[in-house]
């Protein structure tokens, strides 16, 4: 995707680069940084190899990524593929058991492995995951009539903290389990806030195919920079936000109102628009927070700096 090789930049050129990413890396080293990985990112192969590149170097400069991935596109993909028809009741989908069958096997047997086989292919440090993993995610049926859609209860960041002590990258799949040991679907969005939040995560990035939160949705101009959990909250409420929007936002303000620093939506169609969202002052896409972002390394207190 890259036009120019980057030999061809001039020097001064690429030391700026890197004295730019000097306090980023500073700022994150040693700091759990959650990305949730789906919709149209993953569809396209060259665009999976820059994702895991990001991800490879994130963990290679001391930060600690754990990934969080979807799949509803290739749910959906394997579902006609299999002649099963989508049933709604109230304008809803349920989830039954095959459908969940299929969910699970789609994003743990799949998903989760090629994410895992891509990032491996620079070193063996990825490590896949199910929520329903050492009990890593318990879940509660969201409406019985819906099937098994879940909602998280309870998030037990055990054996990703083992992983990430390790060295390790967990690459989790958002199928959890209740009590009984039933498995649901849940919401990656959901998933990857209750996740930043039960890590005490530095910062969550949702990676999706727009630019970030729009005010019109039907106007790519109308991009909120910076917005407060507080007044993200009032477009939840008065209705300014539609379909998959809404649990992403929600996720959002959750993890910014519960110890995370900033949440932050971004366009993953871009190719390692991560890098560029970790890494430079550019303003990519929507940051949720009620703090301002780091551009100086004079910023940061001296105990972060030492070694
Ligand atoms: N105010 C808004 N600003 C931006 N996008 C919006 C807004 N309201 C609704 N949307 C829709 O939300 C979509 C993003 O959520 P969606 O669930 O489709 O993707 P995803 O979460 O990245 O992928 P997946 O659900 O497959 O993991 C956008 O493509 C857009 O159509
Ligand atoms: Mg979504």
């Amino acid at each position: 995707m890259t036009t120019e090789s980057p030999s061809a930049l001039p020097a001064s050129t690429k030391s700026d680069i890197l004295l730019e990413a000097l306090p980023y890396i500073r700022q994150f080293r040693d700091k759990v940084v959650v990305v949730k990985y789906g919709g149209n990112a993953m569809v396209d192969p060259s665009l999976a190899r820059a994702f895991a590149d990001d991800i490879v170097l994130m963990r290679s400069v001391g930060m600690l990524p754990v990934v969080v991935h979807g799949g509803g596109p290739q749910i959906g993909e394997l579902m006609d593929r299999l002649g099963k028809k989508p049933e709604f009741r109230d304008g809803l989908r349920v989830t039954d058991a095959e459908t969940l069958d299929i969910a699970r096997m789609v994003l743990v047997g799949k998903i989760n492995r090629d994410i895992v086989s891509s990032i491996n292919v620079h070193g063996p440090i990825a490590v896949g995951l199910s929520g329903e993993d050492a009990g890593l995610i318990l879940a509660s049926a969201r409406n019985p009539d819906l099937g098994f859609v879940g909602d998280v209860e309870a998030v037990n960041p055990g054996i990703i903290l083992r992983l990430l002590a390790e060295g390790l990258v967990p690459v989790v799949s958002t199928i959890g389990a209740d009590v009984a040991g039933q498995a649901y679907n849940i919401n990656a969005d959901t998933v990857a806030g209750a996740i930043a939040v039960a890590l005490e995560a530095e910062k969550v990035v949702y990676l999706t195919d727009v630019e970030g939160l729009l005010a019109d949705v039907d106007d790519p101009d109308t991009l909120i920079r910076r917005i407060t959990p507080a007044d993200v909250q009032h477009l939840l409420d008065d209705g300014t936000l539609t379909g998959g929007m809404i649990p992403k936002v929600a996720a959002c303000v959750h993890a910014a109102t519960h110890g995370v620093r900033s949440a932050h939506m971004i366009n993953g169609t871009t190719p390692h628009v991560l890098l560029l969202e970790i890494f430079t002052d550019e303003g990519i896409g929507t940051m949720v927070s009620d703090h301002p972002p780091v551009t100086d390394p004079l910023d940061i207190p001296d105990e972060e700096l030492t070694p």
